[in-house]
């Protein structure tokens, strides 16, 4: 699918473009990740190096230095929040990749494949703890209380999505609650924090979180499809890995409630099973039921609806690309 998107004013912007509009902050950003990482215990150096240079979007921290350039400066502490908040991030994905037993990220091995999971888990912790030592360096109250409500919401998004697994009833509702928290709080926190740093109104701060956490809903939307029709190549993921662990995605959701009982049971069992081997009856019942339009359908809804957060923005460059960010998460393939 095509990374160009429409921008209302002047035309198809691309993703890297959007990336051109921090560039110089984001490498400000990566020096202070990289220091971070320095540490004298040799496996969080090795590990923690192979994670940031194997890649990643770095769409969190991007978000943050948008807000803040929409905003006005870009001081110290944006800079150490977007890295805080990448750290954050790439915390998760240890474990994440722990939890779901996936062996490939960002193009390689994930670090779980190749220095095992209980390296993963422990590293996790240290990144975790590395950010809120950068965090507390910022000196700011509220940063500690945004950040540290929402660490707790990521953790309880994980575990309640563990208690879906292997479990075909889990609603539609059920596992918005899953994504607002596990991945959406994130991105909601990442414009939030711009804003309590430039000392917004509390309407800025509001509707910038807002947008976040819009963004964040539809981009696992997104995720949970791609999961099923990306491709392994561009997505540097394996495809089939939420069936394999019988995770209850919108995709096998909506595609029990709109198939025939023969090919809803299908699905029910491989949830139940956590089957990888059904993918491909699995997929199939998912494309006839039209699942995936409709997990793109309400991915596009929560992306309009970030947009219209927006809308207390004064015009610039920056506001064009977070408005071009809310397209790309949706029409995204990797
Ligand atoms: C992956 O996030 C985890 C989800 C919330 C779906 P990204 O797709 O932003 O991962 P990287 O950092 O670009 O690898
Ligand atoms: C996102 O869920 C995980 C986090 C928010 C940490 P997934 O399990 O779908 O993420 P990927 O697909 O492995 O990146
Ligand atoms: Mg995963
Ligand atoms: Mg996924």
């Amino acid at each position: 699918m095509s990374s160009i998107l429409l921008n209302s004013t002047s035309g198809p912007i691309d993703f890297e473009s959007i990336k051109q509009l921090t560039a110089e902050e984001a490498k400000a950003v990566d020096v202070l990740i990289i220091k971070e990482l320095s540490s004298d215990v040799v496996l969080i150096n090795q590990m923690g190096h192979y994670i940031v240079s194997n890649g990643g979007k770095r769409l969190r921290p991007m978000l943050l230095l948008l807000a803040a350039k929409a905003l006005g400066e870009v001081d110290q502490n944006h800079l150490m929040l977007a890295a805080v908040i990448e750290f954050i991030h790439t915390a998760t994905l240890l474990h994440d990749d722990v939890v779901d037993e996936s062996d490939l990220r960002r193009g390689k091995q994930s670090a779980n494949a190749v220095w095992g999971n209980a390296a993963s888990v422990l590293v996790g912790d240290y990144l975790y703890s590395s950010a809120f030592e950068m965090m507390v360096r910022t000196n700011i109250m509220r940063v500690m209380e945004i950040l540290s409500k929402t660490t707790t919401a990521i953790a309880e998004g994980e575990v309640l999505q563990l208690l879906n697994c292997n479990n075909p009833e889990t609603t539609e509702e059920k596992y918005l609650e899953v994504i607002s928290r596990k991945t959406a709080i994130l991105f909601s926190a990442a414009t939030r924090l711009a804003a309590v740093v430039s000392n917004t109104s509390k309407e800025v701060e509001e509707k910038l979180s807002q947008y976040g956490q819009h963004l964040g809903v539809a981009f696992q939307l997104i995720d949970d499809a791609l999961d099923y029709k990306a491709t392994k190549e561009e997505l540097g993921k394996n495809l089939g890995d939420d069936l394999a662990e019988g995770k209850p995605t919108l995709p096998l959701i909506y595609a029990i409630r709109n198939s025939n009982p023969d090919e809803a049971n299908v699905i029910i069992d491989a949830i139940k099973n956590g089957n990888r081997e059904a993918f491909n009856e699995v997929y199939a019942i998912v494309k006839s039921s039209r699942a995936i339009e409709y997990t793109e359908q309400r991915a596009n809804e929560e992306a309009q609806k970030a947009m219209a957060s927006l809308e207390v923005l004064s015009e610039s460059e920056y506001k064009q690309a977070l408005l071009a960010l809310a397209s790309f998460s949706v029409q995204r393939s990797y």
